[in-house]
């Protein structure tokens, strides 16, 4: 059976948590769920399908675990592979920031091959600038759980029934 690899980094476990509700929704059959602090680039790019989780931390910039990782992209061929992104971010204490981390990976994946599916809309955000805006929307899955933890159930369901029959 055909796996998505859904790889993940978190400081303070929201990007975690929200890696879970992703994987169930889903459902974990379908799913291999990985902290990107414990994965070699072998391990990322055994997969077809992936899904990229990352944190904005500092003033727009990569979650830790995700910056150390970096470096393995430089290298790496994601030609024939499709990508969906979610991010978290806090839209009202870093409105000049919102979820740059998704975009800053967005920006590598797409200049090593990969192909980029789950888009979403920027309707219901309230912020000032974005990297991971694109034409209007975002290049993924757009949370907030310091801000609006009551939608992400219901945004992780709306996105994965766009991005699941794409990636399987
Ligand atoms: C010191 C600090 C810096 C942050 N910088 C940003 C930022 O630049 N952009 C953003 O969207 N969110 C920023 N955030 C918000 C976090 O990304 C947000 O709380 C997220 O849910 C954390 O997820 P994690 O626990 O998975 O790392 C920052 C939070 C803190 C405490």
């Amino acid at each position: 059976m055909k796996k998505i690899g859904l790889f993940w980094g978190s400081e303070t476990g929201n990007t975690e948590q929200a890696a879970g509700l992703i994987a169930e929704a889903i459902g974990y059959d379908y799913v291999d769920s990985y902290n990107i602090r414990d994965v070699t680039a072998d391990t990322l790019t055994g997969y077809d399908a992936l899904i990229i989780g990352t944190s904005t931390w500092g003033a727009g910039e990569l979650q830790d675990d995700w910056y150390n990782f970096y470096g393995n992209l430089e290298l790496l061929d994601f030609g024939g592979k499709t990508v969906a992104f979610f991010g978290l971010g806090d839209q009202l204490s870093y409105g000049d920031y919102y979820l740059d981390a998704m975009g800053i990976l967005y920006e590598k994946f797409i200049e090593r091959g990969a192909k980029v599916t789950g888009s979403w809309p920027v309707e219901g955000y309230e912020y000032s600038y974005s990297k991971a805006v694109l034409q209007g929307s975002f290049i993924g899955l757009a949370l907030d759980a310091d801000n609006q933890d009551h939608l992400t159930q219901s945004r992780i369901q709306r996105w994965v029934a766009g991005i699941k029959p794409v990636l399987l």
